[in-house]
């Protein structure tokens, strides 16, 4: 990630902070006023009570999502395919790395932070854990919100349909606890491979190292039987407990509400260790750094699906949340994104709570856009597809995300011509504003 924020600082994309803040509150309290007016990222150089400086608002931008795994041009779901397919293939995918002397210190050594007001303390919201699947050993990558309860024990949140869950659960069937490393500042290529579910044979790591275009350097845990990338600027390395459950949260998480307290799972932590000049990972829950990446690797999941179910499909986005998927198709026949919401609909068995299907000539990653598409392409009555009584989010026990909505904002077949969007002439050039404004600032 340190190098990731030196290209940043290079472009002038990154805004440092020297003054010192209070990782309780005002830290988050600052990261996310500064991301209303500012796509830079962020880095706190003085954080009360710890040595290391915290950086926030990395992986706010889809166009940086589109850097780190190498777009050069291509959509960000076409280029995240493209990598999962060659991570199928040989490898190598990994190296030994160089020795690298690291300081060994305790989780209260570290920038924890606490952001919302009834969080039930200090949460680690950035941390990818790496585990590897107990009957396979193929490894995986996933992120879990992690509740600081003393220097030895963290209470984890471990979402029942993913890849960590399911092997806790194997290896609690056999008594045995799970180990699993921590990595906070992992580099971008990690984080965003994080983001993705592969199928169970998928090897996350291996993804990773796709993105990259090499070999991902790794190194050896001490206290447990697994390897890390060697690059990730902090590791906490402990283990799953089996049969153990404890009180956990509250938290204010992604939806932008509280998850109240609920007995999740408890990770022994047997070894903490960073690097020299170590820099922290923070991210605010449900800001623009958690939901783009995740948004980016939901959608590369159900475009892949949507190019088997129909044709003309060009990309998909999930905007503002991953509860919303909007598909942009060369229209080709009448029904056509009837056709395409049918399968978006069924993509994804957690998210697509709302479809939008749109023409090649709209901005799918502007919601305004989309909208806008949907009042002035059509009538509202007949353009609605609704699908009642199917479950959504798994963690919804009054049923609030069941049924399903699609919305068709395509321009009505055969009349074309008539939605040809208004152009100013030259408006496709950016415009030099300076030999207009001489000297004035916007
Ligand atoms: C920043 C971030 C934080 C996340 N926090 C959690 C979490 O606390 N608990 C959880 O179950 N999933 C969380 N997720 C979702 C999954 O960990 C993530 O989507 C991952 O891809 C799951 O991988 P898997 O399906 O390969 O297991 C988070 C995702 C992101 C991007």
């Amino acid at each position: 990630m340190r190098e990731y924020l030196s290209r940043l600082k290079a472009r002038d994309e990154l805004l440092v902070i020297d003054r010192e803040v209070d990782p309780c509150h005002e830290l988050a309290n600052v990261a996310v006023q500064l991301q209303r007016k500012s796509a830079k990222a962020v880095l706190f150089n003085r954080v009360k009570g710890s040595a290391l400086p915290v950086a926030i608002n990395v992986y706010s931008q889809h166009d940086r999502l589109c850097e780190i795994i190498r777009c050069e041009g291509k959509t960000f779901c076409e280029r995240l395919e493209e990598h999962i397919q060659a991570s199928l293939g040989p490898g190598p995918w990994t190296r030994e790395a160089a020795a690298e002397a690291l300081h060994h210190g305790k989780l209260s050594d570290l920038p924890l932070l606490t952001h919302h007001g009834r969080d039930g303390g200090r949460y680690i919201t950035s941390g990818i854990f790496v585990a590897k699947d107990p009957e396979s050993g193929v490894p995986n990558l996933s992120f879990h919100r992690s509740q600081f309860i003393a220097d030895d024990e963290l209470r984890i949140r471990l979402g029942s349909s993913h890849d960590l869950y399911r092997y806790q659960q194997v290896a609690e069937q056999r008594g045995e606890p799970l180990e699993a490393a921590i990595l906070i500042g992992a580099p971008p290529e990690v984080f965003m491979a994080a983001c993705v579910s592969l199928p169970p044979e998928g090897d996350e790591l291996a993804l990773a190292a796709a993105m990259r275009g090499e070999p991902l350097p790794m190194r050896r845990c001490q206290t447990i039987g697994l390897s890390v990338p060697a690059e990730a600027e902090i590791v906490i390395e402990g283990r799953i407990l089996p049969h153990e459950r404890r009180p956990e949260g509250p938290f204010g998480e992604f939806m932008g509400y509280y998850v109240e307290v609920g007995d999740n799972h408890v990770f022994e932590v047997t070894n903490v260790s960073w690097r020299a000049d170590a820099v922290y990972h923070g991210l605010v829950c449900g800001s623009h750094e958690d939901l783009r990446p995740l948004e980016a690797a939901t959608a590369a999941r159900i475009y892949k699906h949507l190019k088997s179910q129909v044709r003309g499909v060009l990309d998909v986005s999930c905007r503002p949340t991953v509860m919303n998927t909007i598909v942009k198709i060369q229209k080709a026949y009448e029904g056509h994104a009837q056709h395409v919401l049918l399968a978006a609909m069924g993509s994804h068995l957690d998210y697509n709570k709302l479809c939008i299907v749109v023409d090649e000539d709209v901005d799918i990653y502007d919601m305004e856009e989309v909208v806008w598409a949907f009042l002035t392409r059509g009538r509202a009555d007949t353009r609605t597809m609704v699908l009642h009584d199917v479950p959504g989010f798994y963690r919804d026990p009054h049923k609030d995300h069941w049924g399903r909505l699609g919305l068709d904002a395509t321009r009505p077949w055969g009349r074309e011509a008539e939605f040809q969007r208004k152009r100013i002439p030259g408006d496709e050039t950016p415009i030099d504003f300076g030999a207009y404004l001489a000297g004035q600032n916007l």
